[in-house]
């Protein structure tokens, strides 16, 4: 028996755990879940259905129901919920807005905890978002909490959200990422490091030195717990 490779990886808004996580799968040739693009297809979905994300029976009957062929393909990560490509618009404010409402709502969360265990089941991957390494795969082999200091955060989330970085396109985002942290938060515990979790500082590494550590804890762990 072959034993499936499951890599954690977990971490707040803009530490890059996302682009961290899609790199080391390409490079270790393994699957890739998104969890959080998950949580954002069921917001984008429920508002395009007609239903308030604030009602959280009709939100959670419409994630028990919805049709989320989820991509495991770390280079092919288009997003089709209920048959529509929602691959860009979950990238949007709007969404990012919207989502903790859909993130903290608890039914929710036991429907897609399902189905990305469901998905973790069926071999090896890397795994990516907040309660990944402890509530989705608290078995995983390898589980990482990538963090990074909020000037860090902000930076990176602003320059990818907007197309310039500057004093009021930074303020924008900071309000962003605290607000969601803070929502978050209250449902998941992703700040600090649950045991066994090994803490990966980003601040002051770029995304190829963030990868190069990643895969260094990697084969570390691994090579411990080789027979
Ligand atoms: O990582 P992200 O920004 O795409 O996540 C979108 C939202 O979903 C964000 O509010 C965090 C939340 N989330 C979560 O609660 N649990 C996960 N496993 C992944 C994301």
């Amino acid at each position: 028996m072959t034993l499936h490779r499951v890599i954690a990886i977990d971490g707040p808004s803009g530490s890059g755990k996302s682009s961290v996580s899609r790199s080391v799968a390409r490079q270790l040739g393994l699957r890739y879940l998104d969890t959080g693009a998950m949580y954002r297809a069921v917001a984008q979905g429920a508002v395009l259905a007609g239903i308030d994300v604030e009602d959280a029976e009709r939100v959670a009957q419409y994630a028990r129901e919805m049709d989320l062929p989820m991509p495991t393909d770390p280079d092919e990560q288009t997003i089709i919920v209920n048959g529509q490509d929602v691959t860009a618009t979950i990238r949007t404010s709007a969404v990012s807005l919207i989502v903790s409402a859909v993130a903290t709502n608890l039914a929710v969360r036991r429907e897609l905890v399902r189905r990305q265990q469901e998905i973790v089941a069926a071999g090896s991957i890397v795994l990516e978002g907040r309660d990944t390494t402890t509530v989705v795969a608290p078995d995983a082999q390898v589980r990482i909490l990538i963090t990074a200091d909020p000037e860090a955060r902000v930076a990176r989330r602003t320059a990818e959200l907007h197309d310039e970085v500057s004093g009021r396109t930074m303020s924008q985002t900071m309000t962003e990422i605290i607000d969601r942290d803070a929502k978050d938060a209250t449902v998941v515990n992703f700040q600090t490091a649950a045991d066994g979790v090994i803490t990966l500082d980003t601040s002051h590494l770029d995304l190829a030195g963030s990868v190069a550590a990643v895969l260094r804890i990697i084969a570390d762990s691994e090579k411990e717990l080789a027979p």
